[in-house]
């Protein structure tokens, strides 16, 4: 029997950065999110047939995986499964891996989901969305598409909206650099919260920053959320700057994209960036603005690739037997 599950990313748009003391990822501010259609994981979990029977393994993109990281997630399936046995998991990203690209909110979601669709064992969407979190903390959102919020100190994320909420609205990914990033967002985030003198007003001030963006995404202002994500990556940002010792995920290219987008907002055109842990940046926007927004980036920013999307449906699992 083979499962498989694709599912699309989830860009924080407001961002879970640091997490609380008690439990596995549980966030310390609340996030929300759109998925992003352009880019998917496939993930197939299968019966071990070759290699030792007894130790579960993970191919990402043609590479074995450490299995550490991924254990939390095949047990918290597995342990629910009427017939409980080892699997071998191959995985495969059409965008590149741990560059600050969303991989592991994607990856970690499609092996709960296809693990969920091997096991039968028909978990409801917040049993799958807090069994995800387990693996990464964006994965408990990405279990969903569509638009997500994830409540600080929440087990799971829930939906929002769904995808089609917002027809017109359109992301523009700024792949400026596709190397794996050398300090992983968990690592960040502990380092951030515990050395940055700013990390608890950055927590603090997330809170009204999250309703503010909340009600502007349901109200489809773009303006106002736009504002809001501004806020919220440099804040972040501001935790990473001043921790010990100081983290720069930035590229001057990222640096021209964002002053790129400053002055195409002072032309009206509404392009609004917003980075993760990694070089990236990824812009919301109007459709009818892309020609216009495109032209800029490319005009004034050498080496950087374009990818449009919009915004991503839920995820899909097949079983075959
Ligand atoms: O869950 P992780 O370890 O992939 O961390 C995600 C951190 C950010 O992407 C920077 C923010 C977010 O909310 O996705």
């Amino acid at each position: 029997m083979t499962a498989t599950a694709v599912v699309h990313p989830s860009l924080a748009v407001v961002k879970y950065w640091g997490k609380q003391d008690t439990g596995v990822n549980l966030p310390a501010t609340s996030s929300l999110a759109i998925s992003l259609r352009a880019f998917h994981t496939r993930t197939s979990v299968n019966g071990r047939t070759n290699g030792d029977p007894d130790e579960d393994e993970i191919v990402v993109n043609d590479q074995v995986q450490d299995l550490a990281r991924f254990r939390p997630v095949i047990d918290g399936v597995r342990s629910r499964a009427a017939q409980p046995g080892i699997v071998r998991v191959t995985s495969t990203n059409n965008f590149p891996t741990a560059a600050g690209l969303a991989s592991s909110s994607s990856g970690l979601a499609a092996l709960t989901l296809a693990l969920d669709g091997y096991f039968g064992t028909r978990f409801t969407p917040d049993e799958l969305s807090a069994v995800a979190r387990l693996g990464s903390g964006s994965a408990a959102r990405a279990v969903f598409g569509g638009f997500t919020e994830w409540r600080a100190g929440a087990a799971s994320a829930s939906r929002l909206a769904e995808a089609d909420n917002w027809p017109d609205l359109r992301i523009l990914i700024a792949v400026v650099r596709t190397e794996k990033k050398s300090v992983s967002s968990r690592e960040a985030m502990r380092n951030s919260r515990a050395t940055s003198p700013y990390y608890e007003n950055w927590v603090d001030s997330s809170a009204t920053l999250f309703d503010e963006a909340r009600s502007a995404l349901l109200a489809r202002d773009l303006e106002r959320l736009g504002s809001c994500m501004r806020r919220s990556y440099l804040r972040m940002f501001s935790t990473m700057f001043t921790s010990d010792p100081p983290l720069i995920y930035w590229l001057p290219q990222s640096l021209a994209i964002i002053r790129c987008c400053d002055t195409l907002r002072s032309r009206g055109i509404g392009v609004w960036e917003t980075m993760d842990a990694g070089p990236q940046v990824k812009m919301v926007l109007l459709e009818h603005d892309l020609p216009a927004a495109r032209e800029a980036l490319l005009q004034n920013v050498a080496g950087i690739e374009l990818i449009e999307s919009s915004v991503g449906g839920d995820p899909v699992v097949h079983v075959e037997n």
